[in-house]
This record gives C-alpha cells, sequence and structure tokens, in this order.
C-alpha cells in the first residue's frame, strides 16, 4: 500500500512526480504529496489529503523548479485522512515518505521525546523524529542507527537538508526497486514506476541503503559495506492506451478476459497436451506431494476455492484453501511431501509473502502463480507461473482472476497426466474444453446489456444474498466480493442448502437475490432452495446455463444464460458474468469504479 517515487536526475521533477503519482495512485488514495528540492536547494513539501489531481490543483500554473525530489500517495494506516497526515513528513533536518507500519511508534515517542515537534497523528513522523535525532552530518550513520529501532515494515525514502539533491532509501519487507537510465536515477515502490526510464532495475535488498543522485547510485548493507545490485530486466509491458475509450479501467479489464485467458494457456499447450517446461516447474514437484494447500487473499482466494475443487473432484488429492492472514496463526500441518501455492496478482501482498515464506520454514515446496514480473512472492517461491493478465489497475481484480484459473486448470491436468490419475486421451478431452473458454467468455461479454438490465434490479437494495451450491457456491464468494467492494451493497454468498439453518431469516421482499445454477449434479436441489427464498418475496436474478432450460421462467425477475461448458468449467463465463453485474451497479450508482472508498490495490500491511 501507499505509492513511492523518488527521482533524481535532469528532468523537472514537480512534473515528474506528479504524473508518477497517478500511475501509482492505484496503490492508495486518500492523500498525496511531494517533496522538491528547489534551485536555492531548499526542500519544499506540497501535500493534501484527497487525490493526485486535488494535489496537482494546488500548483495551479506555477511549479517548484528543481531536479530531485519523492512523491507519496496515501492509504491510510495510523491518523486519519487530513492534509497533516498526508506524506511528506518533515522532522527537523529530515523529510521523509513511507510505505508500512511501525509498530513500536508509541515507545520511540516517548524515547526520542519527540513529541513537542509533532504535527500529524502519523507513525512516519516518527521516525523522521529518531532519524534527525541520530544525525550528526553523516545520514548513512543516522539511518543505519535508527532502523535497528523500528519494528515493523517499512519502504522509507528520505531527504536530508544538507543533502538536498540526493535521496536516500531504505526497506524492511515492503517493496522498493530502483533502476538507472541517462535521464535520471529513479526508484519507486513498482516496477512499472521505474520502467518508465528504463527495464533493467533492481530491487532493493532489505535492510541496505540507497544513495542516489544525479551522477550514481550506490548501495549499502548495514554495515557500510558497498555492494553490486542483482540486475533484472523487466519484460512486462505497460498498457500504453490508458482505458481504451472505456469508462474505467475496469470494463476495459473485463472486457480484455478472452485475450489474456487466451495468452495465458496457450504456451502451454503443445499437441493438445499440458506443459510448465517454459516456466521450468518440473513434474516431481507435482507428482511427488501428497497434499497441496494454497494461501492467498480475497480474489486470488477465491481462484484457490475453484482450484480445491479441480485438485479434489479431478486428481482425488486432498487441497486446503487458507485466508493467508490466518495460515501462520492456525498451526498448519505441513512437511517436506506439501506443495503450498500462493495465489496472488501483485505478488507483493504481505499476508500472503509471509504465509509463503512460513511454508518454506517448514519444509513445504512453495510454487506461486503470479501476475507482476519479479514481485517479492516470485522471488520467494521455489517455483513460479506468471499469468499474462498484463497490468491490472482497477482495484477490483477482474482478468487477473480468470488468468489465476486457466492456471489452475492447466496445473489439475498436468498433475492428473503425471499421476497417471487421467491418461493422455482424457487429459485432451480436458485441455480442448479449456481451450473453448476464450469464446466462451467472449459470448457473455457479447450479452453484457442483458446484465446491465439485471444490474438495475439492485441499485436500491441494502443488502443481497447470492445463493448457489458446490462449484456454483464457490463462484458466488468471488462475484459478493465483486459487488461489495465497488457498490458497497451488503452483499452475502451463502450455500444455499444450508439457509433454511437461520440464515432465511433475513429473505424479504426487500433482499434482491442472485442464483447461480450452472452443475448439472446439483441443479434440482438448487432450484428446489430457490423457491424457498421466492417464497419470503425475495426477487431471484438466476444465472444458468443455456442447456438446462429452466422451466417457469417467469417465477424469476431475470434470467440470464449462460453459454454451455462442461460443469467444471461453467466457472470462467459464470464469474465474467457476475464481474459484469458487479461493474454496472457500481457505474450506475455513479461511484468511481476504478478506486473504490477504503481500499488499495497492492496490500503491503499486514
Ligand atoms: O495482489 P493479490 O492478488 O495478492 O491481492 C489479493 C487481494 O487483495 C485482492 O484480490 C482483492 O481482494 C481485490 N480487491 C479483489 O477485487
Amino acid at each position: 500500500m501507499c505509492g513511492i517515487i523518488g527521482y533524481t536526475g535532469n528532468k523537472d521533477v514537480t512534473e515528474m512526480l506528479l504524473d508518477t503519482l497517478e500511475m501509482l495512485e492505484y496503490r492508495g488514495y486518500d492523500s498525496a504529496g511531494i517533496a522538491v528540492s528547489d534551485t536555492d536547494g531548499k526542500i519544499r513539501i506540497v501535500k493534501c489529503a484527497g487525490r493526485v489531481k486535488e494535489l496537482r490543483h494546488l500548483f495551479g500554473s506555477s511549479q517548484i523548479n528543481g531536479n530531485s525530489g519523492m512523491g507519496h500517495t496515501r492509504w491510510a494506516t495510523h491518523g486519519g485522512v487530513t492534509d497533516q497526515n498526508a506524506h511528506p513528513h518533515r522532522y527537523g533536518h529530515i523529510t521523509l515518505i513511507h510505505n508500512g507500519i511501525i509498530e513500536n511508534y508509541r515507545e520511540l515517542k516517548e524515547k526520542y521525546q519527540l513529541q513537542d515537534m509533532l504535527n500529524s497523528e502519523t507513525d512516519t513522523e516518527i521516525v523522521a523524529g529518531v532519524i534527525n535525532h541520530f544525525y550528526n552530518g553523516d545520514p548513512l550513520d543516522a539511518i543505519r542507527k535508527s532502523v535497528v529501532k523500528l519494528k515493523g515494515t517499512f519502504a522509507l525514502v528520505i531527504m536530508f537538508d544538507d543533502f538536498p539533491d540526493t535521496i536516500f532509501a531504505i526497506r524492511n519487507v515492503s517493496p522498493i526497486v530502483v533502476s538507472s537510465s541517462n535521464e535520471g536515477n529513479v526508484l519507486a515502490s513498482d516496477v512499472a514506476a521505474v520502467c518508465q526510464f528504463s527495464k533493467e532495475y533492481f530491487v532493493l535488498p532489505e535492510l541496505h541503503t540507497i544513495v542516489m543522485n544525479r551522477e550514481c547510485v550506490l548501495l549499502y548493507d548495514l554495515s557500510g559495506e558497498c555492494v553490486e545490485p542483482d540486475i533484472l530486466t523487466a519484460d512486462w509491458e505497460l498498457g500504453q492506451n490508458g482505458k481504451g475509450g472505456f469508462p474505467f479501467y475496469m470494463e476495459k479489464e473485463i472486457m480484455e478476459q478472452p485475450e489474456v485467458i487466451q495468452k495465458t494457456i496457450e504456451g502451454r499447450i503443445v499437441n493438445g497436451l499440458p506443459f510448465f517446461s517454459k516456466d521450468e516447474v518440473t513434474d516431481e514437484i507435482l507428482k511427488e506431494c501428497n497434499r497441496i494447500c494454497v494461501v492467498a487473499c480475497g480474489t486470488a482466494m477465491h481462484a484457490g476455492l475453484v482450484g480445491q475443487v479441480l485438485a479434489q473432484s479431478v486428481l482425488g488429492i486432498h487441497m486446503d484453501v487458507e485466508l493467508a492472514s490466518e495460515f501462520m496463526y492456525a498451526d498448519p500441518v505441513i512437511d517436506d511431501q506439501t506443495l503450498v501455492i500462493a495465489i496472488s496478482q501483485s505478488g507483493e501482498t504481505i499476508d500472503t509473502l509471509e504465509a509463503l515464506k512460513y511454508a518454506k520454514r517448514a519444509g513445504a515446496k512453495t510454487l506461486s502463480i503470479i501476475n507482476v514480473r519479479g514481485a517479492s512472492i516470485a522471488r520467494e517461491s521455489d517455483y513460479v507461473i506468471y499469468t499474462y493478465a498484463g497490468p491490472e489497475v482497477a482495484v477490483a481484480s477482474t482478468k487477473a482472476y480468470t488468468t489465476q484459473l486457466s492456471v489452475l486448470y492447466l496445473l489439475t491436468a498436468r498433475m492428473a497426466l503425471v499421476r497417471g490419475v487421467l491418461n493422455e486421451g482424457e487429459v485432451r478431452t480436458f485441455i480442448s474444453e479449456l481451450q473453448r473458454t476464450p469464446e466462451m467468455v467472449d459470448q457473455v461479454l457479447q450479452k453484457r446489456d442483458q446484465i446491465h438490465k439485471m444490474a438495475r434490479r439492485v441499485l436500491d437494495a441494502r443488502d443481497t444474498f447470492m445463493i448457489g451450491r458446490g462449484l456454483d457456491y464457490s463462484i458466488l464468494l468471488e462475484g459478493s466480493l465483486k459487488l461489495k467492494e465497488i457498490s458497497y451493497i451488503h452483499s452475502e454468498a451463502y450455500a444455499s442448502g444450508e439457509l433454511k439453518h437461520g440464515t432465511i431469516a433475513l429473505i424479504t421482499d426487500k433482499t434482491p437475490v442472485v442464483a447461480m445454477v450452472t452443475q448439472s449434479r446439483l441443479k434440482d436441489k438448487e432450484m428446489s432452495n430457490i423457491r424457498e427464498v421466492c417464497s419470503r418475496g425475495a426477487k431471484v436474478m438466476l444465472f444458468t446455463r443455456e442447456s438446462f432450460q429452466i422451466s417457469g421462467m417467469d417465477e424469476w425477475s431475470e434470467v440470464f444464460e449462460l453459454p454451455d461448458m462442461q460443469d467444471l468449467f461453467m466457472v470462467l463465463p459464470a464469474s465474467v458474468a457476475l464481474q459484469l453485474f458487479a461493474y454496472y451497479v457500481s457505474a450506475d450508482k455513479g461511484y468511481d469504479v476504478d478506486k473504490p472508498r477504503n481500499l488499495a490495490k497492492v496490500v503491503t500491511v499486514e
């Protein structure tokens, strides 16, 4: 969380920082601010609560002229969303921005008697105070002495009044990447932000300090030794065409799904069979495990739930799906026969990263399914399979989810083959059904006006339920999260057979119900459950498949027919239909669909 940028070079820094903060805004958009070293060598701060466009507004037609500076977009952790709490913070000689959480900030405040000079309620200002306390003319010494006092996670970018054109940075867990080019040296929270200068970059190692001015970038370890960075090359294409004519990134990203699913699967299918040789995933790890455990959060965790159905029904292997934030506190049973799969779009979600590290310490083999190249989780994993969703900008995850699912289908098929659960012919049949998904998803997209009409039915609802069984329930958990996060309507996904054990008490004519019926063996039972809510006055919007030809259509408020696929594959077209449903509700309510309140795209606090 929190977007960070630091730059020193020959560009006019104010404009460059503001442009980059706009790109990083998806990391947090409560407040924004920059610090610039002006032509007199004075560090000047401009910041405010609100979006980057409001910060830009503060400049009017004037700028602060200078070539070195840093910028921040905030996702509030300590202290409300106010101008004072926006970063950068200043204490004595120090100006500082921060991503992360300092857990012992209260003790530090007391210990170094910082209270009298504080202007904000943030943990960040305390860090500036601690560095100022240790500063006696040597920035590196002050940084080193300070960070060993900090408990928590941090990416800190620091400017010293005495060295106004030098940018210093250090991190623990929270990411910082660094890049050099003829135009200057740059560091940021995201690879995408440094890639605008050069595709070559390095990840700042934990507890190492960067010293960066116009001429050079130097990297020091905590003992003060200068070390060589490991240079990486980004093969990450930035989406150049913005929203591509759509009003929101979310709509654009939903519409891209046939193409990105295709891209994710095509290079991994040879003669109708799945291969992960280009990803360097060995058959041994797929063969030798006797248990699988997925760790992930939010939408990525919901992809894991579909993976669980695949693993258990196709492979007959036990799979747990754990909320990454709960994983290590549940004393998980894992050993060297366990394959732990981390799923993450950003590859930076700290809960997932910490769960993965825990699993490694317990001896498990680790594999991650990641969208962003070179992300922290990818670097920590024994094996990585990248999805080819491309940059996902909207906070609500859509194309990352369906490409994660595509990888899970491929992985299931490869495991079935190497474990001898299915023969080659059976695997080919499975894969050929997977290859139909881009076309089936496209058919849903073509009928999106119908889904828009259904969405209008819930615009005024305060609460909704989404009901189904089996795989339909897994799909609805994700559909319900989508609706909650962007429309602010309370939505509960419920296993429809469980309603009668209590929750049906909440069903009235004021609680619209979304029902999903795509699974042949569950159809009749699901229909009975739907009739039970209808009898309590609920208006039902039914998503089902063409071939089911549900009778008594006029009983339901609206029906959407999904194109037919084999039961296990209905997840993909059905999920896309629910993404569109949530999208239209949010857009019709007039919300900023891409930046829902209180959220951020990359979650780097525990
Ligand atoms: O980057 P990750 O996939 O690890 O992110 C996990 C969740 O934070 C993310 O899926 C979140 O739930 C989305 N906002 C859902 O749309």
